[in-house]
């Protein structure tokens, strides 16, 4: 205890603060509680569905659930990105973790897939649209971490893009297809919605990553562990494969009623859009050989 009370009193004397104020503090602070630490009343406040329909809280909360688990992802990039050496086993470790987050994603869409009354569904989310998850920005931010935004521009339009400048980039990046008519120009409401709010941030965000991204620091690694390298490939293919299968299974388990296809809240030509194998987003293509890359989201691994 002496010992204790001496340690205090050498921090908070370095600290230019008086000790005998930090402890009468602590002696009239209340004891800590679950509920306060996690902000338990704050959490529950925050799912307000806009019909009656049961099934929507659960559309809510998954919602967020998986904006957190998004949330632990960018925690763990923004770690590598930031650290001062390379080294292979952190890097490892992290990815490892990113993995186990997107594993949980993925494994937990059956709350999605099978969860909700079909008939409710198809009826509380017309009250939804314009929205869509497409407005989720999280995981355009995560892929700017993960990997040059050249990597993210459709890969016919690559070669125009000779010199980086993210404003012009990202009038090919991909995701421009969920709701461009690339012939005429028009957007639709939820990528306009989506750009009006997020634009500069992505721009900001693929400048900052230009070069600092987890892609730029693996391929200047020559003597890649077999480990990360096995970390990485499961990355790219949960992220860009495994959970967008998993997605479009359930927008075709929604979608596609007698046959037909409905129109999505964002009227994006969702069945084509969604399908990595039309998106082609890889964040570490040279870590996988030419045949893999072309039958990119049409193959498993192990
Ligand atoms: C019943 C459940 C769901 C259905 C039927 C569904 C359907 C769709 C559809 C049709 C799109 C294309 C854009 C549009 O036209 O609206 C889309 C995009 C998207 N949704 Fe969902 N979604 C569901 C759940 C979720 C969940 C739980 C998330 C997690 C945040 C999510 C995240 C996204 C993302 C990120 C996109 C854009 C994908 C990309 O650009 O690659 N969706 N969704």
């Amino acid at each position: 205890m002496d010992d204790l009370i001496k340690d205090i009193n050498e921090k908070y004397n370095a600290l230019g603060h008086d000790p005998n104020v930090f402890l009468k503090g602590l002696l009239l602070s209340k004891p800590l509680n679950y509920w306060d630490y996690i902000q338990l009343d704050t959490l529950m406040s925050l799912q307000k569905p806009k019909t009656d329909f049961k099934d929507e809280y659960i559309f809510i909360v998954y919602h967020q659930i998986t904006e957190l688990l998004l949330a632990l992802v960018s925690h763990e990039l923004k770690q590598v990105i930031e650290a001062t050496a390379i080294d292979q086993g952190m890097i490892a470790e992290k990815v490892g973790r990113i993995n186990r987050y997107m594993q949980v994603m993925d494994s937990s869409f059956g709350v999605m897939f099978r969860g909700m009354n079909w008939d409710d569904y198809n009826t509380f989310r017309i009250a939804l649209a314009p929205a869509s998850g497409f407005q989720a920005v999280s995981f355009r931010l995560i892929e700017l971490m993960c990997t040059d935004l050249i990597n993210l521009v459709k890969p016919d339009l690559r070669a125009s893009h000779t010199t980086f400048n993210a404003t012009e980039m990202l009038k090919d990046v991909y995701w421009q297809d969920a709701g461009m008519d690339r012939k005429t120009g028009k957007k639709s409401l939820m990528l306009r919605q989506f750009e009006e709010k997020y634009l500069a941030q992505i721009v900001a965000q693929a400048e900052t990553m230009q070069g600092k991204n987890l892609q730029c620091i693996v391929q200047n690694i020559t003597d890649l562990t077999d480990e990360l390298k096995h970390e990485l490939r499961k990355m790219d293919y949960i992220f860009n494969v495994q959970w967008p299968l998993s997605h479009l299974r359930t927008a075709e388990h929604y979608l596609i009623s007698k046959g037909q296809k409905i129109n999505s809240t964002g009227m994006s030509d969702w069945q084509k859009y969604l399908h990595p194998n039309y998106q082609r987003r890889v964040f570490f293509p040279a870590l996988w050989n030419a045949d893999e890359l072309n039958d990119w989201g049409n193959f498993e691994i192990v």
